[in-house]
């Protein structure tokens, strides 16, 4: 791993660095983690962001777990399962654990050392199928951009994203950020409506900076701002990322998507999720029924933080302090609402039919 468009890597000593997505896009700042409990620590405390990215830092954390216990496998089973039980609704983060957590039973005869190089090589492993699975998506999803601009004989592209789904949230390109990246090396003129994703701003902290660096021209609109957009016939597809999908198809993202997908339905204009295979979740086969939703702190939608007029990073409150707040973080799209799901294998339809068809052999 190099470093270049990922959110994380190994340095020299084989420690895990991170881009601290919490400061960005004013400050761009690495933090090293040396341990399985900083993994857990920075899984929720939001240093690392987005299902993809998640699982990464969870795999490595598994590997950590077996360096600072020098291989002890009762040790390496506690500490995986608090990191497998850092965030509540990614399920690349139980994915990634599970895969890991394999690995170490089957090695787990192997000298110390070695069973730690197989978990870190591992860990690497699943970044790196990542970028292939990310790069498949790019190009199933620019096709579906293409058919659509020769179906309705359209020069440019109006992309509306929600959250942030792009190379911070899934190494190296992304998920729903992938096809607009690979529309741009297509030279296929897109712009890209960023919905800011209260209350963590994803969007216009993350998405936006993304974006900028490049080079690909967005704007950054209220999350209310989508449904007049639609209706003004400004937007021509719109593509969110995935934190977990059930076997019907029915999807959860982050909170605001399900209002997306209701709008898009009412002005007849394409919804896709962009997903690799390992955000599914099979078990659950209802996804309004089962996927559990992470309530976070009411604090995070009291207050806000961004530059003050010195150029500070400041946090402030926006609502007063005897008013509580609901902080729900993701929410369901039903599968009705989906026109498609891209995958690393081709885009398929959100009914159980077409998921078990294509992905039936993982279940
Ligand atoms: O709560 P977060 O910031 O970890 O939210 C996850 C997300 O980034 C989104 O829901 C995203 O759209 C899907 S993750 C590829």
């Amino acid at each position: 791993m190099n470093g270049k468009y990922r959110a994380l890597w190994l340095d020299e000593d084989d420690n895990l660095v991170v881009l601290d997505q919490r400061l960005l896009p004013f400050e761009e700042k690495t933090v090293t983690i040396t341990t399985a409990q900083q993994s857990v620590e920075a899984i929720a405390n939001m240093t690392v962001r987005g299902a993809g990215v998640i699982g990464n830092v969870a795999a490595f954390g598994v590997y950590l777990a077996a360096r600072e216990s020098d291989g002890d496998m009762v040790r390496i089973e506690e500490l995986s399962k608090e990191i497998r039980e850092s965030r509540p609704t990614a399920v690349n983060l139980m994915w990634a654990v599970d895969r890991m957590m394999g690995l170490a039973h089957k090695k787990s005869k192997l000298k110390p050392m070695n069973l730690i190089k197989a978990l870190k090589n591992e860990a690497i492993k699943i970044a790196d199928e990542d970028c292939e699975r990310s790069q498949k998506i790019a190009e199933y999803g620019a096709d579906i951009i293409e058919e659509i601009m020769l179906s309705r004989g359209l020069d440019s592209f109006n992309i509306l994203t929600h959250c942030n789904a792009g190379w911070l949230a899934i190494v190296d390109s992304g998920t729903a950020l992938a096809p607009i990246y690979e529309a741009q090396k297509r030279d296929i003129k897109i712009h890209v409506w960023v919905d800011e994703t209260r209350p963590r701003n994803q969007g216009a902290n993350l998405t936006a900076w993304e974006l900028s660096k490049a080079g690909i021209e967005h704007t950054v609109i209220a999350d209310n701002t989508g449904g007049h957009l639609m209706q003004q016939s400004m937007v021509d597809m719109v593509i969110t990322g995935a934190d977990r999908v059930a076997r019907n198809g029915d999807s959860a993202n982050k909170i605001g998507t399900y209002l997306k997908a209701l709008a898009a339905k009412d002005n007849d204009i394409p919804f896709y999720i962009a997903l690799p295979a390992s955000t599914f979740d099979f078990e659950i086969l209802d996804g309004v029924e089962g996927i559990p939703i992470e309530i976070r702190n009411e604090d995070e939608v009291k207050f806000i933080s961004g530059l003050n007029s010195d150029g500070e990073v400041q946090e402030i409150q926006i609502v007063q302090s005897k008013s509580s707040a609901l902080n729900y973080g993701f929410d369901v799209t039903p599968a009705r609402l989906i026109t498609g799901l891209i995958t690393e294998r081709g885009d398929c339809e959100a009914t159980v039919e077409a998921i078990i068809e294509m992905f039936g052999d993982l279940i």
